[in-house]
């Protein structure tokens, strides 16, 4: 195993960040002044034309004209061009400073040159996809095992949804039994079983629409910081089918917009162990995004399968993949011995050339500068900046991160306890995420894309020069928020 280093130089205090969220939910909302929100509307209108006349036509074609979640839709989809290290251009050449990082997957910055030529190269060669074994499908899960030993075997797949997936379908084969436990409003991708306690913990099917209940009804959520229900949960399952796996994002749901304490990942194996449940970690964001060796790695908790996507691929297409014990992987091979049942996946464009050897490069890519470590600093800096400016203008809002995995909470929407007030957590559900909305456009009007208006990725790309530029923006934003007239 290689020596690892990991992005987070110094873990959250949990329980400070929860007491300020706690505060920050009990307050009236701290909006953009409606005068301040017209002004940035207004550069939507007079700057952004040529994206605006994009989307509307897209919207004939395309449903509601964008087709990421994470894209912004208000006041309308921004058309991008152009993507380079820390910045991304839009079809009117205004510039931004990029920490959506395409929804995590680029650590290096945007469109990082010795990966692209490597990229190329295999194009030229033997052009994205041919259906048969490639070389690089073999580095790549070479090179995941000598960074992450418990990824015995792996097996490269379309998208993070689809790792999931699999790492399901694996777990009841292997095991037998039926039932998954996911902590309450974590994020597993959109299969019909995982659309369950999204975003608010303890929600279960509230956004399963177009699902029938049937293909969930063996999923189970706990509230994400309570072990004490997760082994009532499984006390329960044992006494019944038992429980298949417990899946967990190990940064805490939202990529710890509910964060987690430190031994949380070891209590939840230990429970697994204690009811013969194996631990699936969902490392789609924090696969090398916390270091090489994963958040398996930083928090020394060995997970029976892990699920990879974004990074995987280094930021190219199919980017997605289930790694763990080789005598659980063996399940998902085709021609076992007799006797043995296998867990069926498949997938046309799955462990295509150019995605595995997009990712192998880009993984020694990260070797070779550090980029994790860099990311995480860099997330840090921002961070404190935050902070400061958060006490300068007065505000209720709460930054926290996990390295190069930021949080701006301004509204809070994901953070509704509907433990503690059902009635105001839908109440204020829908203008908190107007609140955020116009954040993000906020945001971006004074040239910074985040995602979702709450979370902000860094990358290796983001230098003391672009923390401070971004800083700025983010300063004369938070100036002109205050409390709702
Ligand atoms: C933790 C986590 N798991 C799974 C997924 C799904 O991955 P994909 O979008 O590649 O299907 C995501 C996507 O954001 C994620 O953040």
């Amino acid at each position: 195993m290689s020596e690892q280093k990991y992005a987070i130089s110094k873990y959250p205090d949990v329980d400070e960040i929860y007491a300020a969220l706690d505060r920050l939910i009990s307050q009236p909302m701290h909006p953009i002044k409606r005068d301040k929100m017209q002004g940035y509307l207004k550069y939507f209108e007079e700057k952004c034309a040529t994206s605006k006349k994009l989307t509307d036509r897209a919207k004939q074609f395309i449903p509601g004209g964008v087709q990421h979640n994470l894209a912004f839709n208000y006041p309308f989809p921004i058309a991008i061009t152009k993507a380079k290290g820390a910045y991304l251009w839009d079809a009117d050449e205004n510039r931004y400073v990029d920490f959506l990082q395409a929804g995590g997957p680029i650590l290096l910055g945007s469109n990082y040159e010795p990966v692209m030529e490597k990229a190329i190269e295999v194009i030229r060669d033997c052009g994205p996809v041919t259906g048969l074994f490639h070389e690089y499908e073999l580095k790549l899960a070479e090179l995941i095992n000598r960074h992450m030993p418990a990824v015995e075997i792996f097996r490269m797949l379309g998208s993070g949804t689809e790792g999931v997936l699999a790492a399901l379908r694996l777990a009841r084969t292997f095991t037998g039994k039926q039932k998954v436990i996911k902590a309450g409003g974590a994020y597993h991708g959109w299969s019909d079983q995982m659309v369950f306690g999204l975003h608010v913990p303890l929600t279960g099917p509230m956004e399963a629409h177009g699902i029938p209940a049937g293909c969930y009804q063996d999923t189970q959520e706990f509230f994400p910081t309570d072990l004490a229900a997760l082994r009532t949960l499984l006390e329960t399952n044992h006494k019944g089918g038992g429980t298949a796996a417990v899946i967990l994002e190990p940064v805490g749901p939202e990529s710890g917009t509910r964060p987690v304490p430190f031994d949380y990942n070891q209590k939840v194996r230990e429970l697994c162990d204690e009811f013969g449940a194996l631990l699936i970690f969902d490392e789609v964001v924090t696969g090398f995004r916390l270091g090489l060796g994963g958040a398996q790695g930083y928090f020394g908790v060995i997970p029976d399968l892990t699920v990879f996507g974004k990074a995987v691929a280094g930021g190219y297409p199919a980017a997605g993949g289930l790694g763990g014990k080789a005598h659980i992987m063996e399940r998902l091979a085709a021609g076992l011995e007799a006797g043995k049942t296998r867990a069926y996946v498949g997938g046309t464009l799955s462990a295509n050339p150019l995605s595995c050897a997009a990712g192998y490069y880009s993984i020694l890519e990260l070797e070779k500068t550090d980029a994790p470590i860099k990311a995480g600093r860099a997330g840090d800096k921002l961070t404190a900046g935050l902070k400061k400016l958060i006490a300068k203008h007065g505000l209720p809002f709460v930054a926290y991160n996990q390295g190069s995995i930021c949080h701006l909470e301004t509204s809070a929407v994901m953070l509704m306890d509907i433990r503690k007030d059902a009635k105001k957590a839908i109440l204020e559900a829908k203008p908190r995420k107007h609140m955020i909305e116009e954040m993000g456009a906020a945001f971006m009007a004074e040239g910074v894309i985040t995602l979702a208006g709450s979370r902000l990725y860094t990358s290796m790309a983001d230098t003391d020069e672009v923390i401070a530029q971004a800083l700025a923006s983010f300063d004369r934003v938070l100036a002109n928020a205050g409390p709702a007239q």
